[in-house]
């Protein structure tokens, strides 16, 4: 039997990390599908056409390093444009169709790909403090960046996608919204899988 958790959020609010905790606990199957749109928006720097590269994405292009801030930004771009979005729905319906559970997190699972999955949350956190993660994620990776032109960058995407016409970003009105602004990854990850414990009907 498939149980789907859908997770969304706006950039860098802890989506992925709880995504990964919730789908290993409960031995869930995970797709971050901020992947497919990055790996569009990698292939559209290349020179391709966006439509073209999400009828055409394959297995091997969510590989490598789709990571950098400026991919996030082609991702974001070309999010908005519906051709590219009806490309990449039925790859993400067939994964939260999967026997034995899977979560996907993105910015329109619980209310554009799987309206009737089981269990919705809405990972959210202050501008902020999620550029400030970001920074130190980048950092991390070893890219030059600045704590301002993170925040300015987590900002302009957050304006895009939740103002864009198609899918764009907002809570299901069914989804439990948990706020990490002030929360440490682990009472997160809790908060987290209590929510689909509870769905789930477990004790
Ligand atoms: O989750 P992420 O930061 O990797 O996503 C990169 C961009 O892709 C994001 O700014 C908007 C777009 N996106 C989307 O429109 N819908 C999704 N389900 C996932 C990502």
């Amino acid at each position: 039997m498939s149980f789907t958790v859908a997770i969304d959020g706006p950039a860098a609010a802890g989506k992925g990390t709880v995504s990964r905790a919730v789908a290993a606990h409960f031995g869930f199957a995970h797709l971050d599908t901020g992947l497919l749109y990055r790996a569009v928006g990698a292939k559209v720097m290349e020179g391709a056409d966006a439509v073209e590269a999400a009828q055409a994405l394959m297995a091997e292009d969510l590989e490598g390093d789709l990571r950098a801030p400026g991919v996030a930004q082609a991702a974001s771009r070309v999010a908005v444009d519906p051709q590219v979005r009806a490309a990449l729905v039925d790859f993400q319906r067939a994964f939260a169709a999967r026997a034995g559970g899977a979560v996907l997190d993105g910015r329109d699972i619980g209310t554009v790909i799987c309206p009737e999955a089981q269990a919705k949350l809405f990972v959210t956190a202050s501008a902020e403090v999620r550029a400030g993660r970001r920074y130190r994620e980048l950092c991390e990776a070893g890219h030059e960046v600045t704590p301002e032109a993170v925040l300015a960058d987590v900002k302009e995407r957050d304006a895009r996608d939740s103002e864009r016409a198609t899918a764009p970003l907002k809570p299901a009105g069914d989804a439990v919204v948990i706020d990490t602004s002030e929360m440490s990854i682990d009472e997160a990850v809790a908060a987290a899988i209590a929510v689909v414990a509870e769905k789930r009907g477990d004790r």
